[in-house]
């Protein structure tokens, strides 16, 4: 028998991004045991890849603003698909999650008068987004870390999670492994929060870190977990497109909040050239104005490049399949231009956006504050996963918790930027509270000796095919190709069933999957233990974008590209069935409040 070590929390949080410290500071401050467990070294985490701002109605800059009008904005952005309590909550607690971490050590950018300062972002009605210059999340994890190393959270660097543990329906826990020497660790605990982010490396171009495969949502599906809205996957509008080592990296839609414009290879800003109905009052045909708009004028509206990202990346791909892309597969982001409107533009572009200036410089050897850059969508971010309770943050599962990326519902069809960092702030927080709750009212049954024993030897199969099996990294790459080209931006029923042949294809194969060598940092084994629930979670995008048979938000469908009465109120949810198998279900909505849908009215 293989050993292992154990060790106890009231609390385990698995992810150490800005949803899993908020979490763990809260738990923390409740007095309980808190363990948080981090893939890579505290600190490193996808959250620092947020740049343009953290969304939140404090009406620093324009005072029409409030927690109203940005619950409107995001159920518009997300196409009323939100889970409308969560968003409500976003909403009104987003202004003191901001503040509270000012008061933690947070230095924004200033307004003239010395407030935070908020810049314009697509789809939010008045400039909302909080930010430090175009690094804002790093911001963010420096100041969560800096104040929750000090609140007595027991951290585990290096580990990876292989398995939630469960009895009767109840969470017991996690089994996973340290990198470094590749031992088993059982974790036991009373509740435990999911804080994974997202599943953005399933794909082959993606603004998300490596570690960003979706594990943690297949680890609550496998724990019997509900999924919802998992056919919604966001394609940010700009990401790098050359060279291609970088392709995929994200340019921020700061970029485009400062003035940048997008043209096509003709010069033309084609983003004039199709406005949607629900904006068009909102949305400026005029150059001027629009430029206005993101210098301030109150009475100014957006330009087009500040619609929502879902239709901005569709706009993108229809420029580039339609022969108007530039020379390597994008189109133009111009920044420099303002240079006709700014005498300082130079200086003011690398002030404003000092990580774009040195990403293009050092990356592309290209000068944003002269010249345009080559941009074109990158998947950043999934609105679907770990269907959650909107006020504890709880799963279908007792005692398990989810928050930020992962968990599901706030999002709808499609997320706003700037949204996500305020969602774990609110929803990171509110975990932490129920989940602490929780812990102290519910004691734990100990763990499954053979049901550790079992996952511990499938965990070192691929030891024993050493040499015979398939090659773990081969088969992800392969995953990786067929999801981009086949359940990406644009879909239809025949490339989603061969998607899905692929995937039951894949299944097998990840089942003969070998690695060799030791178990201390051997990326070939961490690549055949992440692969199932890789595939876990392709299949569960792929199978509700079949089901889907409209389009809306992240989700398109050439072959029913108009949205359906029929879908408006439904989520797709998916769970594991008794016999191993994923269960799809059509799920209505529950209906909103009445004083929510009069603000909705109001706002229209
Ligand atoms: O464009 C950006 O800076 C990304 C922000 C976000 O996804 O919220």
């Amino acid at each position: 028998m293989e050993g292992y070590t154990t060790v106890k929390h009231d609390v385990l949080v698995i992810g150490s991004g800005g949803a899993g410290l908020r979490a763990a500071i809260e738990a923390s401050a409740l007095g309980v045991s808190v363990g948080m467990v981090c893939r890579s070294l505290l600190g490193k985490a996808h959250t620092v890849m947020a740049e343009g701002g953290v969304a939140a109605a404090l009406a620093n800059v324009d005072d029409r603003d409030s927690w109203k009008v940005h619950f409107a904005d995001t159920m518009r952005g997300g196409q009323y698909l939100n889970n409308w309590r969560m968003a409500e909550i976003h909403a009104k607690e987003s202004p003191d999650r901001v503040k509270e971490l000012e008061a933690w050590g947070a230095v924004f950018d200033r307004t003239d008068d010395g407030r935070i300062l908020q810049r314009n972002f697509g789809g939010h009605r008045y400039p909302r987004l909080a930010h430090v210059g175009d690094r804002t999340g790093l911001e963010m994890i420096r100041t969560l870390q800096d104040h929750g190393i000090h609140q007595g959270i027991e951290i585990y660097q290096e580990f990876t999670i292989i398995r939630l543990l469960t009895y009767s329906g109840k969470i017991t826990g996690a089994i996973g492994y340290d990198r470094e020497k590749g031992l088993f660790k059982v974790f036991e605990s009373k509740a435990v929060i999911i804080a994974t982010g997202g599943m953005g490396r399933i794909y082959k171009i993606s603004s998300n870190s490596w570690d960003c495969t979706g594990g943690g949502i297949s680890l609550a599906y496998h724990a019997g977990a509900e999924l919802i809205d998992m056919e919604f996957v966001q394609f940010h509008p700009t990401g790098m497109v050359w060279p291609p080592s970088v392709r995929g990296l994200l340019i921020t839609e700061g970029v485009r909040g400062e003035g940048g414009v997008l043209r096509n290879n003709k010069g033309r800003r084609f983003m004039f050239d199709d406005i949607p109905e629900n904006y068009k009052n909102q949305t400026s045909m005029d150059e001027e104005e629009g430029w206005r708009y993101t210098q301030g004028d109150k009475n100014a509206r957006r330009p087009p490049e500040l619609l929502t990202r879902d239709h901005v990346a569709r706009c993108i791909m229809r420029e580039i399949r339609e022969g108007r892309g530039s020379p390597h597969g994008g189109v133009f982001l111009d920044i420099a231009w303002i240079k006709e409107k700014i005498s300082n533009a130079p200086e003011h572009i690398r002030k404003k956006l000092p990580s774009m200036y040195h990403q293009f410089k050092e990356l592309a050897g290209v000068d944003i504050t002269k010249e345009p850059m080559e941009v074109g969508p990158t998947t950043h971010y999934i609105m679907g996963g770990v269907k959650v309770n909107a006020d504890t943050q709880m799963t279908s599962v007792s005692g398990l918790f989810a928050a930020g990326e992962c968990a599901a519902g706030l999002h709808g069809a499609n997320r706003l930027g700037g949204n996500s960092l305020s969602d774990l702030l609110v929803f990171g927080k509110r975990a932490g509270e129920f989940a602490a709750k929780y812990a102290k009212e519910n004691t734990i049954p100990s763990a499954s000796v053979d049901q550790i024993q079992r996952i511990i030897e499938e965990s070192l199969a691929p030891f024993n095919r050493s040499g015979s099996g398939q090659n773990a990294f081969q088969i992800q790459s392969q995953m990786q190709d067929f999801m981009q080209e086949l359940v990406g931006i644009v879909r239809n029923e025949k490339d989603l069933n061969a998607a899905l042949d692929k995937i039951e294809a894949l299944k097998k194969q990840v089942e003969q999957v070998s690695c060799d060598g030791n178990r201390g940092y051997n990326p070939g084994w961490h690549t055949a233990i992440e692969l199932p629930h890789m595939v876990t979670v392709a299949e569960a995008i792929t199978r509700a974008a079949i089901d889907r048979k409209e389009s809306r938000g992240g989700h398109f469908r050439e072959d029913f590209p108009d949205k359906s009465e029929e879908f408006g109120n439904v989520n797709i949810s998916i769970k594991k069935d008794a016999a191993g198998n994923m269960k799809m279900e059509r799920v209505q909505k529950e209906k909103m409040r009445e004083d929510l849908k009069q603000i909705i009215e109001e706002m229209k």
